[in-house]
């Protein structure tokens, strides 16, 4: 089984970096492989609402969007990891989820997901409410921890004296991996995925 962590800031080595390392160790004990994907530096487009996705994905292919939806084809459980910019999660990682979720969504159905937020000092919880909503509208189950998932740090060197938080990642590994286990053992049983009822599309409430 597979762990696809999101990196959604620039810097490959800094405090989001730090929290998804802490993460990567438990899988890993755990029997559970795991990938860091890192956005990078370079340019993420937003979703333009054209309408034209596709079974290849998104429109655009000149950023990592589609190359990430493929990855996300093999996984089994995700997190998806943010600094804290202004209170939000950064635009980029806004920009790159609305493309793969609305281009993509069905790949993310019914795998276990968990959001980190990392920050200096606020703006963690309002973050983490934001990404939190990706999963939700997905069907997918959102995991736990013993805190909400957030580290605090200026950098990644700086992220690693936040002792709760770290703790706070390694419960969430845990509780992921055991997530996991209980899906493979419930399709081993022959448990069947829920059924969906689709078709009403109602705009507004009477
Ligand atoms: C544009 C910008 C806005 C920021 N806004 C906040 C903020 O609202 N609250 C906060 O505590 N830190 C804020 N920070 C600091 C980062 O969240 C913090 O340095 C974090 O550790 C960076 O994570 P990274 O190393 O993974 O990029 C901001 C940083 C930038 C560049």
């Amino acid at each position: 089984m597979k762990v696809l962590m999101l990196n959604g800031s620039t810097h490959a080595n800094g405090t989001t970096f730090t929290a998804l390392t802490e993460i990567g160790k438990i899988l890993e004990q755990e029997g559970i492989t795991y990938e860091i994907f890192q956005m990078g530096g370079d340019a993420v487009r937003d979703c333009i609402g054209c309408g034209q996705c596709s079974e290849k994905g998104c429109v655009f292919s000149d950023d990592k969007v589609n190359e990430f939806v493929a990855k996300a084809k093999e996984a089994d459980g995700f997190i998806f990891g943010t600094p804290v910019y202004y209170a939000h999660p950064s635009g980029r990682i806004l920009s790159f989820l609305d493309r793969v979720f609305y281009s993509s969504g069905k790949v993310f159905s019914y795998k276990p997901a968990a959001a980190v937020a990392v920050a200096r000092r606020g703006g963690t919880s309002a973050s983490l409410d934001v990404l939190n909503k990706y999963f939700g509208i997905s069907q997918m189950p959102t995991v736990g921890s013993t805190y909400w998932n957030m580290v605090h740090g200026a950098n990644g060197q700086d992220a690693l004296k936040d002792e709760e938080g770290l703790q706070t990642m390694r419960n969430v590994a845990h509780n992921m991996a055991w997530m996991l286990k209980c899906f493979e053992a419930g399709r081993e049983k022959g448990v069947q995925l829920p059924e969906t009822e689709r078709g009403a599309r109602t705009n507004f409430i009477r």
